[in-house]
């Protein structure tokens, strides 16, 4: 197997910026790919692309607001221009915007699902004609462990669940045009804002790290790891995969057995 698992592949990573994104546009670059990071934060994009650059890696920053139509196509075909052509698209960017049903208005409600499903349909849709002219392409969704179980966020676990179900059916639609579709579900990932975000929700770190069988919080880097897995053509039979990086979190809790 190529030490660089990525040589020659041409990579777009959106929320580039920080946490998971940032952390996987570097895995993607330490392993040959050429990468675009596409954000809405214009200083720390740049400074992303500059710290990958001065690594040694090839990267550039498109600054778009992923939710916005318009500045989807106009990015997406930048990142073609900059880059040749686009063999993998991982759709990263998110957030919770939204807690408690009763609480959510109906436009809080419609911005959660604009940013966690809308915009990995907007650059899903942009980006695909170009795979399927290329004859192929990875895709990968995040969603997150939400997506697979209740635990409040009502706007954004709802779009993260029905994350899984547009990846499922990307994969089946385009497989014919040798298009993968992927989709990982991170558990809490100690990201500066995601696990101080889930430190408040849980109370303290110690009562948030006895859900997790493993005892830890997630990496940005575990995640990375399996987007590079989906990238590279290690992946090349799997498609329509849901891909739960959790620390066993979703596969019950040792907390039952003291009830
Ligand atoms: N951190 C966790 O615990 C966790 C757990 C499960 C799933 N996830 C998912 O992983 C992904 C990344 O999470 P993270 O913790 O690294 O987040 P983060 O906040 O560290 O990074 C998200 C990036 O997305 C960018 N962004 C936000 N809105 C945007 C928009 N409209 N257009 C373009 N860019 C935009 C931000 O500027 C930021 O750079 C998200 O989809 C999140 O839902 C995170």
């Amino acid at each position: 197997m190529s030490e660089l698992r990525l040589q020659d592949k041409r990579a777009v990573v959106t929320g580039g910026a920080s946490g998971i994104g940032l952390a996987t546009a570097s895995v993607f670059s330490r392993h040959g790919a050429h990468v675009v990071i596409v954000d809405i934060d214009e200083n720390a994009g740049q400074a992303a692309a500059e710290a990958i650059r001065a690594a040694g890696g090839k990267a550039e920053f498109l600054p778009a607001d992923i939710t916005d139509v318009d500045q989807v196509s106009a990015v997406v075909s930048s990142a073609a221009t900059a880059l040749g052509r686009i063999d993998v698209w991982m759709n990263n960017a998110g957030k919770s915007l939204t807690e408690d049903l009763l609480d959510i208005e109906p436009d809080q409600w419609q911005s959660d699902l604009n940013l966690n499903l809308t915009s990995h349909y907007l650059c899903t849709r942009a980006v695909l004609p170009m795979m399927i002219r290329a004859g192929g392409g990875s895709v990968i969704n995040t969603s997150s462990v939400n997506g697979l179980w209740a635990i409040g966020e009502f706007g954004y676990s709802a779009a993260k669940a029905a994350l899984i179900s547009f990846t499922k059916n990307v994969a089946v639609t385009y497989g014919c045009h040798g298009i993968r579709a992927n989709v990982i579900c991170p558990g809490t990932i100690d990201t500066e804002r995601g696990g101080a975000y889930w430190d408040a929700k849980a109370g303290s770190k110690e009562k948030l790290l006895k859900w997790y069988p493993l005892g830890r919080l997630g990496r940005p880097e575990d995640v990375a790891s399996m987007a590079l897995y989906l990238a590279s053509d290690e992946s090349s039979f799997v498609t329509g995969a849901t891909m739960v990086i959790d620390g066993g979190l979703t596969a019950g809790s040792q907390l039952f057995g003291t009830l």
